[in-house]
């Protein structure tokens, strides 16, 4: 670690510790889970428990179906909570049965779009060719890319998590310019971790390549957007991780699955982030 490099993680250590580092990110995807009824129920409880948290003290977001995307927006309009779509075609319209395009998430005003979750790569073979153009669709169409990375057990076994790592930032963000740091987020989400049979990820680890990723975004977009582009860890993140996980100076949110389907499991997850922040 370069002297510069352990002197911002040490500001932003420091500004945690005080409450007053960085705003922090949490947010879910709801998978294929919930239909546009359970997202209803599950988004106006969740909007009414987290009324009075500011913007500035946690940006929130939900990533639900697809189907309920319009649902939700109404539901959010005059909330903090931010909403996304779970994947997006990098084309605006064609022969692309069963893709969304661009054009038709804008009509739905969602802030966000999700692309390379680990199992769109995994379980439906998407490359880091695809996901770069669908980054650089989304925000050529003005969202805010959220950019899943992560390396399976196997490369991890292999010792090459960062090469991976690299490979895949660089790859998804190759059209990308420093002028598009507002517009990134970061997921790392290594593969063995997710879901059931995840094994959630050592703080210690997530740290370390998080720092990789940060020297990664450096290297591509210059210092200035690499820090301002927020890099979330995700993969079994449960009440008795969050705040260790959110301690680590590199880390800058949380992307929850399961521990945050349910509204009241989500708001108590948040709240105990921010309690361990003040
Ligand atoms: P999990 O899902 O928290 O249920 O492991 C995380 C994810 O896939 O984003």
């Amino acid at each position: 670690m370069t002297e510069k490099e352990k002197a911002v993680g040490k500001e932003h250590v420091e500004g945690k510790e005080k409450g007053t580092g960085k705003k922090i990110y949490l947010g879910t995807n709801t998978k294929m889970y919930k239909t546009i009824g359970d997202t209803c129920t599950y988004l106006k409880a969740l909007k009414e428990l987290t009324a009075d948290i500011s913007e500035e003290q946690a940006e929130l977001f939900v990533i639900p179906s697809f189907t309920s995307l319009a649902a939700a927006r109404e539901i959010l309009q005059d909330s903090g909570i931010r909403l996304g779509a779970q994947n997006m075609c990098w084309e605006d319209q064609g022969q692309f049965t069963g893709e969304i395009s661009p054009l038709m998430l804008k009509e739905l005003a969602i802030d966000l779009v999700e692309i390379g979750h680990s199992e769109r790569r995994h379980v439906f073979g998407e490359t880091d060719q695809e996901e770069r153009k669908k980054v650089t669709a989304a925000v050529r169409h003005g969202f805010q890319a959220l950019l899943c990375v992560g390396e399976t057990l196997e490369q991890k076994e292999y010792g090459i998590s960062d090469e991976v790592l690299r490979m895949q930032l660089k790859v998804g963000l190759h059209d990308m310019t420093a002028e598009n740091g507002g517009n990134l987020m970061i997921a790392y989400e290594p593969v063995w971790a997710i879901g059931v049979h995840g094994i959630p990820a050592g703080e210690e680890y997530v740290n370390q390549r998080h720092r990789v990723m940060k020297q990664t975004l450096k290297e591509l977009l210059g210092e200035e957007a690499a820090w301002e582009i927020p890099v979330l860890y995700g993969g079994s993140v449960n009440p008795g991780n969050a705040v260790p996980l959110m301690r680590q100076p590199y880390v800058d949110g949380l992307f929850i699955g399961r521990s945050a389907w349910d509204a009241h499991d989500f708001n108590r997850l948040i709240r105990s982030v921010l309690e361990a922040q003040a």
